[in-house]
């Protein structure tokens, strides 16, 4: 039997992701459906046992007056009609101000079992893949970030030895991340894992590139190509793993959720490498592919790290990249990782790294002068990476970080703070 879902129809509003959240969280799952689908579809969906019409009844996107189907409140199904604007003509529910407590009276309401669990959803997400792979083989590229991880361990999970896992190592990942990923992919799980050593490659490639957009283009590039290659060396490769969540899905649709999926391929690949994609994460929020992480054995600090930019310390080695730069931002980085987890913030602050400007300031070294670089740390919190504060970080803090930066890392005399929110500042600095 299908598991129970509440089905959002979507008027527009924002706060559709985040009520699908809340309702998955006390335990019944939740999607989000395009605001005119037929009353017979919204019936025939799988588990549906509830609708949730969710914004007022002066629904406007693109300058269009848009509203449900009215069949949809009379195909037997209890509907939550809700809006935010308060006092509402008579068909509207004012969305009450307690919607965790609406929500889970709702959830009441249809009668149907709380099914969703992230146990759940691995048992059936491993059933479907096994069907929709067969006994063809899979390619995924695996970064080491929490979405492809998770991805790998779904598939190690369900198709085992079919999935082949390519690692680019392109120089610009934190200390210890190629490291981990051949330990727990390539030794703990088993799995087929081709690691590319790519580090002169790219680094070749950004020698003298001062231009941030440049610099992401050409990793981002750089990255399809040493991927391309490894492809063309394996045979017989039927499907692409791909790294899509929810709100990827979610962000791309305006009206829909359900017709976007086509964007999610990797963009890039030549024609005759087009793999049909396997999307295993692409209805889960990032707490529960976290969870999802967590409950098939991967390591706690690789599912809940922190958010990494994909063009990594290309983009925090601050105009061309050096490779002595490079490896002091490395340290550095991998310094105050060490002292953020020593003073409880890991986890607590939302992202925290070093920047290395190309900047060198007089400094004394062993009772002479010596010109050496200076190194940023920036530590703020976020809830959408849109806006951001400063963490606001113990001075003690400061001092050991500074002592430690200084000593540890060559070529290194000074230790800055950015203490700009966003905005004026962004969060990275390029
Ligand atoms: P900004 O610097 O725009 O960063 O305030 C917002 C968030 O996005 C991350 N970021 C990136 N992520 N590719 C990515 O995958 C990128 O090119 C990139 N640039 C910034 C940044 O780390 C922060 O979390």
């Amino acid at each position: 039997m299908a598991r129970s879902m509440i089905a959002i129809l979507d008027l527009g509003s924002t706060e559709n992701a985040a009520i699908a959240r809340e309702i998955r969280a006390l335990g019944m799952y939740s999607e989000i459906f395009a605001h005119d689908i037929e009353p017979e579809a919204l019936k025939n969906l799988p588990g549906v046992c509830g609708v949730i019409v969710n914004g007022g009844e002066n629904n406007v996107v693109d300058g269009e007056k848009i509203d449900v189907n009215p069949g949809i409140y009379s195909i037997g199904l209890p509907v939550l009609t809700a809006c935010h604007q308060g006092a509402h003509a008579n068909d509207y529910d004012v969305w009450p101000e307690n919607r965790e407590k609406a929500l889970d009276a709702f959830i009441e309401k249809t009668a149907s079992p709380r099914d969703w669990t992230i146990e759940n959803f691995i048992e059936e997400e491993v059933a479907l893949l096994r069907k929709q792979i067969g006994n063809k083989k899979v390619l995924l590229a695996l970064s080491g970030g929490v979405d492809s991880s998770v991805v790998a361990a779904m598939l190690i999970k369900a198709v085992g030895d079919q999935l082949t896992c390519v690692h680019v190592n392109h120089g610009l990942l934190r200390k210890g991340e190629p490291e981990q990923v051949v330990n727990v992919f390539g030794k703990e799980l088993g799995a087929n894992l081709v690691y590319v050593d790519a580090v002169d490659r790219f680094l070749d490639k950004l020698a003298g590139v001062a231009d941030p957009e440049q610099k992401r283009k050409i990793i981002g590039a750089e990255f399809i190509r040493v991927f391309e290659e490894e492809a063309r060396k394996l045979e017989g490769i039927a499907f692409l793993g791909q790294g899509t969540i929810y709100p990827d899905i979610i962000e791309s649709g305006t009206k829909t959720a359900k017709m976007v999926k086509s964007h999610h391929n990797v963009g890039g690949l030549p024609e005759d490498l087009q793999f049909e994609l396997v999307e295993p994460l692409k209805m889960l929020f990032k707490d529960e592919v976290r969870a999802c992480g967590e409950a098939l054995g991967l390591p706690h600090d690789m599912v809940y790290r922190q958010p990494f930019p994909g063009p990594g310390l290309g983009v925090r080695c601050l105009g061309a990249i050096t490779r002595d730069r490079l490896e002091a931002v490395r340290e550095s980085d991998a310094i105050l990782r060490e002292e953020f987890a020593k003073n409880g913030l890991q986890g607590k602050v939302w992202q925290y790294f070093t920047a290395i400007p190309d900047l060198k300031s007089v400094g004394v070294r062993n009772h002479a002068r010596a010109d050496e670089w200076a190194v940023i740390i920036r530590a703020v919190n976020t809830v959408d990476a849109m806006t951001a504060t400063v963490e606001e970080l113990d001075w003690n803090l400061i001092h050991t970080l500074t002592k430690r930066i200084t000593n540890e890392v060559k070529g290194v005399n000074r230790v800055l703070i950015d203490v700009t929110p966003k905005p004026t500042g962004t969060i990275e600095w390029e």
